[in-house]
């Protein structure tokens, strides 16, 4: 009777919204919602000036890697404030970047951050948008800008970006500096994951967190791990702290840091067998204004998975972790990789080795949930219980984030295009996206931001997001109820 009522109010709302001729009579709640479009922000992408020629030596092939250094990195630096300053003030437009620590804490401590964060258009209200049809929201330009592509903070030059406590760690203990003297990440630090994160090993349960509160490198690793792996998992994780040779961090000219650089190691960003929120574009989508944004995902619980990486699905850790050095480390660029040092792994001795180590890395213990991955009747309460019946009912979570581990292993189509008009913003073009990756939802709460480029920054967006999306037009008591849940897992 209920539900009867509101789809009848429902209907009867859209009538009167739908319709021109009302919307100026008083007492008509739909008249007043304000009319879009929402700002996006700046069309135009930021300053990006061209690479410098080269002074001497070998000009074939564009003098992509030889170029004028010094001209270079003055001429880099001189676009970086103007493009910190565009990126930061989307960010600031789109969402509510304040710490707003809750109760509820990641398993080393940091503060869960709370509250929706996508701002909306003044005098709307998140039910007020939910009530509208994803055509409604189209036409009348009312999607939030928090829910659609994040540009890379200068999207036309890209590039692995690495957040400051990161920096600063890896410094002190190996001096490898991973600052590039362009651009810095742009996300405050309370709204990345924990740092440095726990590590929990599916070999070794019993031992629980084994980081020491440590982050892990070249420095520690073997002291912290000789007594709980084997020889080839501890080579393994030697490989994944490596440094590589990458696109903007390598020995040519044409790099991002202002000493040559070593490269970059697997676990700078996948910091801990975890994620620090670093960076990158993703390197096979052309053109550069169509490369999505990328927030590094967690190696928790790859064990279980069966694609890999938002889109490419690639079906195996091996492979992916061949395609990270090999494609994804310079722009999906074979013949770059070769001039600023690609180092091939050997798949049987080294690739091997480092997938068996990223195979081991367990999500962190989940309390309430029995062993079918459901919450435990003795040990939830009644607003979890509750949230479950919805995630698996009501508000259809369960259809794609299934099974134990909250994955269905495949890709969905979310189609948010029906929501809004193609619109460039900061340099990357916000269209139709495609199908991406059914993330999996353990361990939810230790590893924001979410989505693949991490556009959305607490749980309590994810839950305003998926509602509009689904159209599925839950309460507020039951998104409360919806967000207990996900804390649990
Ligand atoms: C710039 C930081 C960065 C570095 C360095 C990096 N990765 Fe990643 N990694 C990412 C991002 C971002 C993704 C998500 C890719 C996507 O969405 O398609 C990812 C995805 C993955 C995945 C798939 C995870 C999943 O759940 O789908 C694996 C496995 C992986 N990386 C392993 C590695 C290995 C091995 C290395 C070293 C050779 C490495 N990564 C280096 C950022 C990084
Ligand atoms: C139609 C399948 C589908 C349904 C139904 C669905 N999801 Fe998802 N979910 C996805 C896909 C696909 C992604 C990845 C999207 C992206 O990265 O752009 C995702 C990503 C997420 C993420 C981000 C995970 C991360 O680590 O970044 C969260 C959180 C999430 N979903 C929660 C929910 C909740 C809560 C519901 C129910 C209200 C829900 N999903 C319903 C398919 C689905």
């Amino acid at each position: 009777m209920h539900r009867l009522t509101r789809a009848v109010s429902l209907t009867l709302l859209c009538a009167l919204a739908c319709g021109t001729d009302n919307e100026d009579q008083p007492g008509n709640t739909m008249a007043t919602l304000p009319q879009g479009p929402v700002d996006t922000g700046p069309s135009d992408p930021p300053p990006n000036a061209p690479l410098p020629p080269a002074m001497c030596g070998d000009m074939n092939g564009g003098g992509d890697q030889h170029v004028d250094f010094p001209t270079l990195m003055a001429t880099k630096i001189a676009e970086k404030d103007t493009a910190m300053t565009r990126q930061l003030a989307l960010l600031e437009q789109r969402y509510d970047l304040s710490d707003r620590a809750g109760a509820l804490r990641m398993t080393r401590g940091k503060p869960v951050q709370q509250g929706v964060r996508v701002r909306l258009p003044d005098g709307l209200t998140w039910q007020d948008l939910a009530a509208l049809t994803p055509e409604q929201v189209r036409e009348r330009g009312l999607f939030p800008s928090g829910f659609r592509a994040l540009p890379h903070p200068k999207q036309p030059e890209g590039g692995m970006l690495f957040p400051p406590s990161t920096i600063d760690e890896v410094l002190r203990q190996t001096g490898r500096d991973l600052q590039r003297f362009d651009l810095d990440f742009d996300l405050p630090e309370h709204l990345i994951p924990e740092f440095p994160p726990a590590i929990f090993l599916t070999t070794r349960p019993d031992l629980g967190d084994v980081s020491q509160g440590k982050l892990v490198t070249t420095d520690n690793f073997f002291e912290l791990f000789k007594c709980i792996l084997n020889p080839k998992q501890l080579d393994g994780l030697r490989l994944l702290l490596t440094p590589f040779a990458q696109q903007q961090f390598n020995f040519t000219d044409d790099r991002r840091s202002e000493r040559p650089s070593q490269g970059v190691a697997c676990l700078d960003c996948h910091i801990n067998g975890h994620t620090n929120g670093a960076t990158h574009l993703v390197g096979d989508i052309r053109d550069q204004a169509h490369r999505n944004r990328i927030d590094t995902t967690s190696l928790r619980g790859l064990n279980v998975q069966h694609v890999f990486g938002s889109q490419r699905a690639l079906m195996s850790v091996e492979d992916f972790t061949e395609f990270e050095q090999r494609a994804a480390y310079f722009d999906g660029d074979p013949v770059l990789a070769t001039k600023k040092g690609l180092n091939p792994l050997e798949r049987g001795s080294q690739v091997q080795n480092m997938a068996e180590f990223q195979k081991i890395l367990d999500f962190p213990p989940a309390p309430k949930l029995g062993v079918d991955g459901r919450l435990d009747p003795q040990k939830a309460n009644a607003r979890e219980l509750r949230g479950q019946e919805l995630f698996f009912g009501k508000a259809r979570c369960g259809e794609c984030h299934s099974g134990a581990h909250y994955t269905d292993g495949t890709l969905h189509d979310l189609q948010l295009e029906r929501f809004f008009e193609p619109a460039t913003i900061n340099g990357i073009v916000s269209d139709a996206e495609g199908p991406m990756k059914t993330f999996t939802l353990r361990g939810l709460k230790e590893s924001p931001p979410y989505l693949h480029d991490g556009r959305l920054l607490t749980i309590d967006d994810t839950i305003e997001f998926f509602n509009l999306v689904l159209e599925t037009r839950l309460t507020d008591a039951e998104k409360r109820d919806l967000r207990a849940f996900l804390y649990t897992l």
